[in-house]
């Protein structure tokens, strides 16, 4: 093979070599659970429709569907990092019952804003976990 051909020739195999050692999937990683995602993206919801909540009803809607897929994220789990991830859903489960206790009390600006120091969980564990 003339030197030319050669050098346009190896890089294409080779990239076809690797292309064809990848997954189909490849943003399917090993611990990334399409559940787990399907969990987090429900809380997202309704931690995000939390902050505007104008009842004690509405919010409470809204943080018994966030504790309900809280607990299926806590039920699925993470591969990558099982105890951490158990450790901050449980940090996750005892704040909201911080929360529950403001609407219980009838509380609506204490539950929306113990609500939102959720938040600092979120962030602490998403950034530990690289997402
Ligand atoms: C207010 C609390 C939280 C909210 C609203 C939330 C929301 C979300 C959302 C929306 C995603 C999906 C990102 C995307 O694919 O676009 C996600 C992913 C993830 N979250 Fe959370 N999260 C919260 C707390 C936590 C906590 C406490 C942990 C760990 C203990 C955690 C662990 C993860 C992990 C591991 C993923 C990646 C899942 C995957 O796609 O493989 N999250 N979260």
């Amino acid at each position: 093979m003339k030197s030319l051909a050669k050098a346009l020739f190896i890089p294409l195999a080779f990239s076809a070599t690797v292309m064809a050692s990848m997954p189909a999937s490849a943003h399917h990683q090993p611990g990334h659970s399409d559940e787990l995602n399907t969990e987090m993206k429900k809380m997202g919801f309704n931690f995000k429709r939390s902050g505007s909540a104008k009842t004690i009803e509405d919010l409470q809607n809204y943080v018994t569907e966030f504790r309900t897929h809280a607990e299926n994220a806590k039920k699925t789990g993470y591969a990558d990092a099982p105890e951490a991830f158990q450790k901050g859903i449980d940090q996750l489960l005892t704040g909201l019952a911080g929360v529950q206790a403001a609407l219980d009390q009838q509380d609506l600006d204490l539950a929306k804003q113990r609500m939102k120091k959720l938040n600092d969980i979120r962030k602490k564990y998403h950034s530990e976990f690289d997402v």
